[in-house]
């Protein structure tokens, strides 16, 4: 029987970055990946969707199935969300699933499947408190982040390899 592949979701939400994703799902795919794009409602506004249907072979999926419809991509066996906005962040980390992505953001982490995570915002933004504990909180849970300044360009490469660490 033949192996079934690694699955990973690319996750990304509504900030500036999100428009190369492409660029992470290339590299995944170079190293053994299925990739699947999973965007938050805000995040397809940043993406070019059919682009990335093309490239990974699976439908971008923002929003949850109907009720009794099969599951159309296959389970994930690792999570980059990137690139993070504060508000998926502050949300992730109290529980809150009322988007697809952090429904699986909650899930998966509470699974304790691999999840990488890239929060791109203004520092002030990273300086609230509420999003200060909720990075503190979601560390202490396993998640592993990658840290960038202000204005950077959301490093692919690091976040797909931080999966390996
Ligand atoms: C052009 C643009 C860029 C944005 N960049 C960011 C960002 O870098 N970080 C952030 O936290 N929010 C950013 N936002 C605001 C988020 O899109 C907004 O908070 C939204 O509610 C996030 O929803 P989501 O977390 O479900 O994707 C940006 C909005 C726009 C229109």
């Amino acid at each position: 029987m033949a192996e079934r592949m690694r699955v990973l979701y690319a996750i990304v939400t509504g900030a500036s970055g999100a428009e190369t994703v492409g660029e992470l799902v290339a590299l995944a795919q170079a190293d053994g990946w299925e990739v699947c794009v999973v965007p938050s409602p805000n995040g397809t506004r940043f993406i070019d969707t059919e682009a990335l249907a093309a490239q990974t072979g699976y439908p971008v999926r923002s929003t949850f199935k109907e009720p009794g419809t099969e599951d159309l991509l296959p389970p994930p066996d690792a999570v980059v969300v990137a690139p993070l906005t504060t508000n998926t962040l502050a949300k992730w980390a109290a529980g809150i699933g009322d988007t697809l992505p952090l429904a699986l953001l909650v899930e998966t982490t509470g699974a304790g499947l691999p999840v990488v995570a890239v929060p791109h915002a203004r520092a002030a933004q990273l300086k609230f408190p509420a999003v200060v504990t909720a990075l503190s909180n979601l560390a202490e849970w396993g998640v592993r982040f990658v840290h960038i300044s202000e204005g950077d360009a959301v490093p692919w490469m690091t976040a797909l390899k931080a999966l390996d660490q």
